[in-house]
C-alpha cells in the first residue's frame, strides 16, 4: 500500500499491517519462530538469495520485525529500514558498517553517552579517525566536514542540554564531500522531525524511548537508502544484534499511539517549560520551544514540535536536586526517557556520571541539572506535583 498520501497516525497504525491475517486476527502475530520452512526446494533458494519475498531465519528477518521496520520507515519517509536489539545496537552497527580502518567520522561533543563512548573509545581502536566538534559550532563543522570525511554523525535535539543542530545546512556540507549523515532522531520522533526530508542520509532511533513509549521494550531502528541500510543490514545479521519479535511487538503497538502521545507531550512540555522559566528557584530550562533557547530559530525550521523531553537547573547546588527530585510524586527518578509516565534524573547520576565536574562544566552541565521527560498525565497535575516540590527549597 503506498502511504505516501496519508498522514503519519493512519501509517503508524497501518503500516505493515494492510494484509489479511490468519483467522480474521486484527493485531500482527508475534511469530516467534527461528526459522521459516519450505516445501518447494527452488522458492527456498530464491527467498535465501533474497530474489524473493519471504523469510529463511529470524536473525536476518521476521515477520513481527517487519512490522515494526515498515513502521518507522513510512514514518520516516525512507525507502527501506531495519531493526536492531537496542538503540545502541542501531548506532553501533551503523557506524561500525559505514567506517573503518583510515576512515574519518565528524560528530559532536553532545551525543549520547554511548554513542560518544563509540568515538572516544573503539573506533578509534579499530583505526577509525573521529573529530568532535562544538555541537552548536557550525562553521566548525563544516571546516572540519570540507577537509574530507566518511560520515558525518549528528544528534539533534541534545541529550541533556537540548541543543539544536541544524540538519539541512550540515548535510549539505556532507554532500559536497560524499560523505553519509547519519541523524540520531531519539528526542525528536518521526512525529516531531524527518532528518531525511532535510538532506540527510541516514536516520536511526533507539526505540527504547518514545516510540515504544512505555519503557518495556527495547529496540533500535535505522532507515535510508535501500543500498545504504542494507550495508548495515548485512553487518547486523552477521553481528547478531537483531531484536527479538517479543520487542518488536511491544514497539510497534505503542507506535499506533504515537502521534497521539507526542501531540500531548509537546504541548505539556512547553506549559513546563514555560512554568519552569518564570520560577523564581529555577535558575535555567533548556528547551528547544521557548523562544529564549539559542537554537529555537532553527528548531522551527526543522521540526513540527519541540518534543517532550527538557532540561533545567536549580537555583542552587547539587544539595537542592537532591532535596528537590524525592518530592516528586508523578515522576519516575529513572535512566530512561520518552514514556507514557514523567521520568526524571540529574545528569550528573545518570548520562554524565563517568565524568568529572569540570567535564560537565565544559559541556555546559551544572552540577543541578535535572532532565525532566514529560509523560502523558495531566499537565496541571504535573505542574501542581512541580510546585509543591520547589515550594520545599
Ligand atoms: C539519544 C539516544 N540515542 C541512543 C540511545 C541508546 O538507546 P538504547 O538504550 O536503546 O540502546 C539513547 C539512550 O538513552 C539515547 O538517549
Amino acid at each position: 500500500m503506498d502511504f505516501s498520501k496519508y498522514e503519519k497516525s493512519t501509517a503508524s497504525v497501518w503500516a505493515g499491517e494492510t494484509d489479511p491475517l490468519p483467522n480474521g486476527a486484527v493485531t500482527t502475530p508475534i511469530v516467534k519462530s527461528v526459522a521459516f520452512a519450505y516445501h518447494d526446494l527452488d522458492e527456498w533458494h530464491e527467498v535465501a538469495l533474497g530474489k524473493a519475498d519471504g523469510f529463511i531465519y529470524s536473525r536476518n528477518t521476521n515477520p513481527t520485525v517487519h512490522v515494526l521496520e515498515e513502521k518507522i520507515r513510512i514514518l520516516e519517509g525512507a525507502e527501506a529500514a531495519t531493526a536492531f536489539a537496542t538503540g545502541m545496537g542501531a548506532i553501533s552497527n551503523t557506524l561500525f558498517a559505514l567506517l573503518g580502518p583510515g576512515k574519518r567520522v565528524v560528530s559532536l561533543n553532545d551525543t549520547y553517552g554511548g554513542t560518544s563512548r563509540l568515538f572516544l573509545d573503539f573506533l578509534p581502536r579499530y583505526g577509525v579517525n573521529v573529530t568532535l566538534c562544538d555541537t552548536t559550532n557550525f562553521d566548525q563543522i563544516e571546516a572540519e566536514v570540507a577537509k574530507g570525511c566518511d560520515v558525518l554523525y549528528l544528534e539533534t535535539p541534545t541529550n541533556p542540554t537540548l541543543k539544536v543542530v541544524d540538519i539541512a545546512r550540515l548535510a549539505a556540507a556532507a554532500k559536497k564531500v560524499g560523505a553519509v549523515t547519519v541523524v540520531d532522531n531519539t528526542f525528536a520522533t518521526p512525529i516531531n522531525q524527518n532528518p531525511l526530508a532535510l538532506g540527510a542520509d541516514l536516520v536511526l532511533h533507539s526505540a527504547t524511548k518514545f516510540l515504544g513509549g512505555h519503557s518495556d521494550a527495547m529496540g533500535g531502528v535505522l532507515c535510508g537508502s535501500k543500498e545504504l541500510v542494507s550495508k548495515v543490514f548485512q553487518f547486523r545479521e552477521i553481528n547478531g544484534a537483531s531484536i527479538q519479535a517479543d520487542a518488536a511487538y511491544m514497539i510497534a503497538r505503542g507506535m499506533k499511539t504515537l502521534e497521539l502521545r507526542i501531540e500531548r507531550q509537546n504541548a505539556s512540555a512547553l506549559t513546563i517549560a514555560r512554568y519552569l522559566k518564570a520560577h523564581p528557584k529555577v535558575r535555567d530550562v533548556f528547551y528547544p520551544g521557548l523562544e529564549t533557547h539559542p537554537g529555537h530559530d532553527i528548531a522551527k525550521a526543522q521540526m513540527s514540535g519541540f518534543g517532550g523531553i527538557m532540561s533545567f537547573s536549580l537555583d542552587g547546588d547539587y544539595d537542592q536536586v537532591k532535596k528537590f527530585l524525592p518530592k516528586l510524586q508523578f515522576v519516575h527518578l529513572a535512566a530512561s526517557l520518552g514514556s507514557v509516565s514523567t521520568l526524571a534524573g540529574p545528569p550528573r547520576t545518570t548520562s554524565h556520571v563517568e565524568l568529572t565536574e569540570e567535564q560537565r562544566r565544559q559541556l555546559g552541565i551544572p552540577e543541578s541539572l535535572i532532565r525532566y521527560s514529560v509523560g502523558i498525565e495531566n499537565v496541571n497535575d504535573l505542574l501542581t506535583d512541580l510546585e509543591q516540590a520547589l515550594a520545599i527549597l
